[in-house]
């Protein structure tokens, strides 16, 4: 991305600010020094995207804060889950910092996020340090403070995010080989997969549940290149990993709509969490 190079910089400067921060005022900054490294650095970006006919299928009762009960503006397609540092071994870093979630830092996104980034679930999410929030603050606080040096505050990990999901269409990529939201029809998980590999020159992870894609998985190297997200002996020829939670062939469920306009409670009732 175009603003790499000045991220270098800024990097550089920010470990500077560390080093001599920790040597001169200890009682203040050595506890944040030693918490940002106290997991290694990550090795790559996961963007994970979650089908939305598929989740929104668990909703049953509606509230105001689950995307799913909008009605006919409820989201179609995929949208984000989240952006996940992960290690080359499969395992991944979570709570890097105590850098707790702030929604003051994303208000100039918060439109942008409440479309392409909504909570498609009633419960609130878990916090790192005990704590109870929103979707963005659970995907902030446990992912997102672990992407260190690459992105370093929650506004532009937020920012990151939205603007890779934005590059990377898998909605339009599935769309465009055939692949659109259905509730009778099935698709060859192979032939999603070669989409996906045709657009993006890698190769995406899938899960389903009871048949259905539920997420599909980007993966990035550092500098948001894409990458496979499987590398090495786990991955078979064709592209299927052997641990997919897919089968052949797979649904994309289309959208039922929830919420006031088929006679479900209207938005605000449910809403005492
Ligand atoms: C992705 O493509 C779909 C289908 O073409 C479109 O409706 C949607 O707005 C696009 N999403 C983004 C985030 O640009």
């Amino acid at each position: 991305m175009a603003y790499l190079p000045n991220k270098i910089v800024l990097f550089a400067l920010q470990i500077l600010a560390l080093f001599i921060a920790s040597f001169s005022i200890p009682g203040i900054c050595g506890r944040a020094v030693v918490e940002a490294h106290k997991q290694r650095e990550f090795d790559y970006f996961l963007l994970a995207l979650q089908w939305s006919g598929t989740v929104c299928q668990r909703t049953h009762h509606c509230c105001s804060s689950n995307a799913c009960c909008r009605g006919s503006n409820a989201p179609t397609g995929f949208t984000i889950h989240g952006l996940w540092p992960d290690y080359n071994d499969g395992t991944w870093p979570a709570c890097c910092t105590h850098s707790d979630f702030d929604i003051k830092e994303i208000s100039t996104l918060r439109n942008t996020l409440e479309k392409y980034w909504p909570s498609l679930s009633c419960s609130s999410a878990s916090t790192c340090h005990g704590g109870k929030g929103l979707f963005w603050a659970h995907e902030w606080e446990k992912h997102g403070t672990c992407s260190f040096p690459v992105v370093r505050d929650e506004y532009e990990y937020f920012l990151t995010t939205l603007n890779v999901y934005f590059k990377y269409n898998v909605t339009a990529v599935l769309a465009e080989a055939g692949y659109l939201p259905s509730n009778s029809e099935k698709y060859p998980l192979g032939g999603i997969i070669s989409a996906i590999q045709n657009a993006f020159h890698s190769t995406p992870l899938l899960v389903c549940s009871h048949g259905a894609i539920e997420e599909l998985r980007l993966c990035f190297h550092k500098d948001f290149k894409p990458r496979d997200c499987v590398i090495g002996s786990s991955i078979e020829v064709d592209g299927l990993s052997s641990k997919s939670s897919c089968p052949i062939y797979v649904s994309l469920p289309a959208h039922v709509s929830l919420g006031p306009e088929n006679g479900e409670s209207p938005v605000p009732v449910a809403t005492s969490k």
